[in-house]
This record gives structure tokens, C-alpha cells and sequence, in this order.
């Protein structure tokens, strides 16, 4: 029981890596709080969890709205009374082409999915941790644009890009806190974001090639990542960038 009693928010928990990571935390004994925008795949998201006899509180909203980021917060201290850890994993590949087809809100729709979104949700779930001092943040950026581009998307790439820098400045302003930054950087995982990027078989056999370990990611395995960087396991681990990319970013073959 890594995270027994402590209270957890995770964003983008309707699908993928997010509900992953509400199963595998709510058997390590979180308390959670669980953001995305369909209110369905949330419910049936917390059916399960509580089917278990674990906690689980559902909100659905858009990351793009500061309100929404808010609201989770009080949603987790209305609840249980108290905030530990925020693990704002909600993202988007956005509009994908070639930069001269992008229009400009494409370009702003995915930078506020994916990185203004991180902004806010560290600015409303910092204060009650500052109180209680200590709590951890998690943001989920990606191999895509750390070190890896593809082309169309590159506004993808510099939000997940931006969220490193976001983590690095965060983990140094917050460290006196006892609040722990840290970005988590999924290879390429079997999800519907995936899917989106890969439903041509051909196209997804590239992409498993891509990675050292040849295949693709289980959202399962990259939800384990992420439970020891906001658990107690990973209590010196801030300001990193911890990869779980199968081999991706050494892989040349
Ligand atoms: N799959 C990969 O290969 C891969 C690789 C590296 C990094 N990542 C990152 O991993 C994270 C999770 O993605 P995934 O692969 O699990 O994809 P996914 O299954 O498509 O899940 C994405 C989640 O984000 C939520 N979301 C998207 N836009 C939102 C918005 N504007 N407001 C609120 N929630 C929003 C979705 O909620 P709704 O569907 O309910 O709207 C969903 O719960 C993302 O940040 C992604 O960039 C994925």
C-alpha cells in the first residue's frame, strides 16, 4: 500500500494512461479525485474503483479552464480534507500537419491542453500542499520533443517540451516547500491517443520498432512509473525527467 490514505488527483483519468494509473493507485490505498472530460468513462472509471472498496470522487471538465483546475482542488479538500498529490496527465496530440497548415488556434488549442493546463493545475494544487507541507506534482510530458520529433507535430512536441521546463523551475521554487516536481516521459503506449497517430497496422509496427524493446507500452506498465515517482519510493526525486520509453530515446537501429 504505496499511497495508503493519501488523497490524489489525476487528470486525463477517463482513458489510457490516467484510468491505468486510478486503478493501480486506488489498490495502493489513494484517495482520488478524477478529472477528464466524459463524464461516462469517468463513471465507469470510479464504478470500478469502488466496486474494489476503494475512494474515488469524479469531475469532468476541460483542463483549458483555469475554474476547472480549481475546482478538482476543492473537490479533493471538500472530500477528504486534505491534497497530496496532483499527477495533471491530461494531454492531447492536437492538430497534426505540416506547420504551414496549422492555423494559429490549432497551435494555441494544444499548447493550453497540454502545457498552460500544467500551469494551472499547479497553481491551485500548491497552496494546500505549502500547508501541509510536503505533496507531490506529476506531469506527464512525452518523447516527443525530448529528443525525438515527428513530423506534424510539432506543437505537440514543444507543449510536452515546455512542460520540462515547467517541472525543472517548479521543483527548485517548491523544494523548500517539501513539494516534489517531477515529469514523466512515456514512450509510445497503446492507448487511444496511440490510436489516433496509428491505426494503420504498418504505421503502428514502426512505431513499436522505434523502441528498444520493440513493441508498444501497456498503459498499466507506464501507471507503475508514475506511482513510484509520486510515492514515498521516490522521496529525493525531484525536477527530473524520468523516462519510461521501452529504450525509445537511445534507440538508432
Ligand atoms: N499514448 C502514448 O503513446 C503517449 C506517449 C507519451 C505521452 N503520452 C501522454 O500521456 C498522457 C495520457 O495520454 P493517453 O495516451 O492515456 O491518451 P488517451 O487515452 O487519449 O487519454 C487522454 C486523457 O486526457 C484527457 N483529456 C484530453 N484533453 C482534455 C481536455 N482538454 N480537458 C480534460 N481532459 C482532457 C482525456 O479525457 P476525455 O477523453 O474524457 O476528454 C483522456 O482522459 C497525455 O498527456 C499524452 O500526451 C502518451
Amino acid at each position: 500500500m504505496q499511497l495508503r490514505n493519501k488523497v490524489v488527483i489525476i487528470t486525463g483519468a477517463s482513458s489510457g494512461i490516467g484510468a491505468a494509473a486510478a486503478a493501480l493507485f486506488a489498490e495502493e490505498g489513494a484517495k482520488l479525485v478524477l478529472g477528464g472530460r466524459s463524464q461516462d468513462r469517468l463513471d465507469r472509471v470510479v464504478e470500478d474503483i469502488r466496486a474494489r472498496c476503494r475512494e474515488a470522487e469524479a469531475l469532468a471538465g476541460d483542463v483549458q479552464d483555469e475554474d476547472y483546475a480549481k475546482a478538482l482542488v476543492e473537490t479533493a479538500l471538500a472530500r477528504y480534507g486534505r491534497l497530496d498529490i496532483g499527477f495533471n496527465n491530461a494531454g492531447a496530440l492536437g492538430a497534426v500537419g505540416d506547420v504551414t497548415s496549422l492555423a494559429a488556434e490549432d497551435w494555441r488549442v494544444t499548447l493550453e491542453t497540454n502545457l498552460v493546463s500544467a500551469f494551472y493545475a499547479a497553481k491551485h494544487q500548491v497552496p494546500p500542499m505549502r500547508t501541509q507541507g510536503r505533496g507531490a506534482l506529476l506531469f506527464t510530458s512525452s518523447f516527443v520533443g525530448q529528443g525525438i520529433g515527428f513530423p506534424g507535430l510539432s506543437a505537440y512536441g514543444a507543449s510536452k517540451a515546455g512542460l520540462v521546463g515547467l517541472v525543472q523551475c517548479l521543483a527548485v521554487e517548491l523544494g523548500e516547500s517539501g513539494i516534489r516536481v517531477n515529469a514523466l516521459l512515456p514512450g509510445g503506449t497503446k492507448t487511444p491517443m496511440a490510436g489516433d497517430f496509428s491505426d494503420d497496422p504498418a504505421a503502428a509496427e514502426g512505431i513499436a520498432q522505434m523502441h528498444a524493446l520493440k513493441r508498444m507500452a501497456e498503459p498499466e506498465e507506464i501507471a507503475k512509473a508514475a506511482l513510484f515517482l509520486v510515492s514515498d519510493a521516490a522521496s529525493f526525486v525531484t525536477g527530473s525527467t524520468m523516462l519510461a520509453d521501452g529504450g525509445n530515446s537511445i534507440c538508432k537501429t
